[in-house]
């Protein structure tokens, strides 16, 4: 399946900028947000469309519109809930479901601790969105959960990939899609993505 590496040069330098060791708490929030918005531009191309008339003040308009259920974004907690408020400025009556894992440090395996899904999940588009593919595990056993819920069509979004992620990901999920801002060079030995951005949950949330 596909693996889509942006090259927009707006995404290209917000992405810089939120590398930044110098880069606030503050700023690093709004750049998350910003750059999964743009990313989702992208993300949603292929979203299926329906005709649709509408009535305008001189005449009918044949146009087009999003057809079915349309979409449920799943941030994976914690880091992923700075990409939320970004996705859903571009598709507002999305749902939300939540995937809580957070990886161990000494085995670097996911930990889940919550899981909450949209009711009619089965019938929509997910986009899975967390800031970081390192090893890919946290990625892997969040789609394997969501897809114990039936959708068909699941798509992964983050900000920095590890080429190891991607593989891994791409080996465990085929068929999702996955889109990424940058693709850096390698896993440390602690499962840090470099150069990357550090601990995005902590950047994000100022925890350190
Ligand atoms: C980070 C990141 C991903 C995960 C990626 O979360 O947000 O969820 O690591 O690593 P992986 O691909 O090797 O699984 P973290 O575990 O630090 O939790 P947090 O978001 O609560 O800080
Ligand atoms: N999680 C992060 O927040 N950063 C990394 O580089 C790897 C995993």
């Amino acid at each position: 399946m596909a693996v889509h590496v942006m090259d927009h040069p707006l995404i290209q330098h917000k992405v810089s900028v939120l590398r930044d060791v110098k880069t606030t708490s503050k700023q690093f929030r709004e750049l998350v947000s910003e750059i999964a918005m743009l990313m989702c531009y992208e993300a949603t191309r292929d979203l299926p469309l329906t005709d649709k008339d509408v009535q305008t003040p001189l005449a009918t308009a044949h146009t087009k519109v999003i057809a079915g259920k349309k979409l449920a974004f799943v941030p994976i907690l914690r880091a992923g809930l700075g990409m939320v408020d970004g996705v859903l400025t571009l598709v507002p009556n999305a749902r939300v479901g939540h995937i809580g894992l957070y990886r161990d440090p000494d085995t670097l395996q996911p930990v889940e601790y919550y899981c909450k899904l949209p009711a009619d999940i089965e019938h929509r588009e997910v986009i899975v969105v967390d800031p970081m593919l390192a090893t890919g595990g946290s990625a892997i056993d969040a789609i394997s959960q969501i897809k114990k819920r039936g959708p068909k069509d699941i798509k992964f979004m983050c900000l920095i990939a590890a080429p190891e992620g991607v593989e891994a990901l791409t080996k465990a999920h085929p068929d999702v899609e996955i889109y990424i801002a940058a693709l850096d060079d390698c896993l440390n030995d602690h499962g840090y993505i470099v150069p990357g951005l550090g601990d995005a949950g902590d950047r994000i949330f100022g925890t350190k």
